[in-house]
């Protein structure tokens, strides 16, 4: 890769501008003082990287970054800023984006790109939405743009793909990327209702306040976008993907799946079939013999399948200001090295939510005879065989949980008996349906 050799200044022109260890020091600008912007300062300075020389840090607000604790680390020589013009015309060389969100960051970026600074960030939601015109920008001025710390925190998913994967032919991922459901799920798994183990995340810092982007599975459609371009090289609109939320698990549906040698996670799936990407993101019931169903607390797993090398499990730190840190600098470090990244063209790809899978169907009834055989005459109709029919002792009569299996059948067919089982008089709640994460399932 052309390097541009003995510059002796890194400040923006329109040719290509990147600048390796090989020539100096390579210039940081920090953009974000929070979680993981404060980390990065810390294992920067705590680690003295040679080649690496943190020049700059912007934030709203900087004077109240700048009395912080966090802020003990930072070298004396370096500028604070809360006018970004100060970072963008500045002489760094790379700048480090970790401030989230669509907007301004995108903006910066592409200053940033334009005038030939190489960008690291592990902003999920921008490189999910933004990632391929970002790329092309880049590219275009010769510089980097590298995100490993956008999907799963500290566990180099994205580095292993694109580098310790590209030579096989990926045809499916799955894996659990969001830390605070699994953190949820994991504790439910204990006998905790969802509301309390939601309120402990918030306590903890696991949730945010509005957990809508977590436990809706936004957070987890974005990096599945991500794995999906780099693994299946198959672009999707993240607004396309089906989403399902865990808020409507319960503590019986754990004692149910366990009934099923299964627990349950939240589960993000794309797999690439006859060139469409069948992609999921919902609580789904993984065996309990399976990688997924051995993570717990905030940590992260992905599997991914290729043709040739079989599966491979990646798992670790998903979040925390430190573990994504170290995403963060391994990048810089690749940057500075003037890296080779593999990036492997990506296509369009359409999306669908439709997999063959055996399903899980909780009801909770006024129980009276005849519902079960109202129940099976609605699956029958749509062509779906139940496997089995769970009823633990103890509940009452009037709320009464009891679960059905259905053999593999299309999402999309259940869904619809659902619909109708949903209007049965009996039913005192919207009925469950989850897919059961099988090693054979098959898209159709
Ligand atoms: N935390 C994790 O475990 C983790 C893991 C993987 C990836 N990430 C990603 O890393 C990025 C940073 O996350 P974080 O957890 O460090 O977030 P954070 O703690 O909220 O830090 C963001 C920092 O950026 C500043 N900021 C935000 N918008 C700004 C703006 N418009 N102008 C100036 N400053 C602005 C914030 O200032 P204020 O203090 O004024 O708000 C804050 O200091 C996000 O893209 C996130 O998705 C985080």
């Amino acid at each position: 890769m052309a390097t541009k050799k003995n510059r002796t200044s890194s400040i923006s022109t329109k040719t290509t501008a990147k600048k390796s260890v090989a020539d100096s020091v390579v210039k940081v600008a920090l953009l974000g003082f929070g979680t993981v912007g404060s980390s990065v300062a810390k294992v920067l300075a705590s680690a003295r990287f040679p080649g690496l020389e943190l020049t700059h840090i912007f934030n709203r607000n900087v004077a109240r970054k700048r009395v912080s604790p966090a802020a003990n680390v930072v070298p004396d020589s370096v500028v604070w800023s809360e006018d970004i013009s100060v970072v963008l015309k500045s002489n760094a060389d790379v700048v480090v984006e970790l401030m989230g969100g669509l907007t301004p960051a995108e903006g910066w970026i592409r200053k940033a790109l334009s005038s030939g600074k190489s960008v690291v960030t592990a902003n999920k939601q921008l490189i999910a939405y933004r990632g391929r015109s970002l790329e092309r920008l880049a590219a275009q001025h010769g510089v980097h743009l590298v995100y490993g710390a956008a999907v799963a925190g500290g566990v180099p998913v994205i580095p292993g793909m694109q580098q310790g994967l590209g030579g096989d032919r990926l045809t499916r991922l799955s894996g659990i990327v969001n830390g605070t459901c699994n953190y949820i799920l994991s504790r439910m798994e204990s006998g905790a209702d969802y509301a309390t183990v939601l309120a402990d995340a918030q306590q903890l810092g696991y949730a945010e306040a509005d957990p809508a982007a977590d436990v809706d599975g936004y957070d987890a459609r974005a990096k599945l976008c991500i794995l999906s371009r780099i693994a299946l090289r198959a672009e999707l609109d993240p607004d396309a993907v089906t989403t399902q939320s865990i808020s409507t698990v319960e503590a019986v549906d754990f004692a149910y799946a366990k009934e099923l040698n299964c627990t349950i996670r939240q589960v993000s799936r794309a797999q690439l079939e006859g060139g469409m990407v069948h992609a999921r993101v919902a609580p789904m019931l993984v065996p309990l013999s399976s990688p997924m169903a051995w993570s717990h607390g905030t940590q992260n797993m992905v599997v991914t399948s290729g043709v040739f090398g079989g599966d491979v499990v990646f798992s670790g730190h998903g979040a925390g200001g430190e573990p994504t840190a170290v995403a963060v600098v391994s990048d810089l470090l690749a940057v500075a090295h003037d890296s080779t990244v593999v990036r492997l063209p990506a296509r369009k790809r359409p999306v669908t939510g439709e997999f063959m899978a055996p399903h899980y169907l909780r009801f909770v009834v006024d129980d009276k005879p005849g519902i079960v055989s109202a129940i099976a005459g609605a699956l029958a109709k749509v062509g779906a065989n139940i496997d089995s029919l769970l009823q633990r002792p103890g509940y009452p009569k009037h709320r009464l949980p009891f679960v059905v299996t259905t053999e593999p059948c299309l999402t999309s067919t259940i869904e619809k008996a659902m619909n109708s089982i949903a209007k049965l008089d009996c039913m005192l709640e919207r009925p469950l349906c989850l897919q059961i994460v099988i090693p054979e399932d098959k898209p159709e």
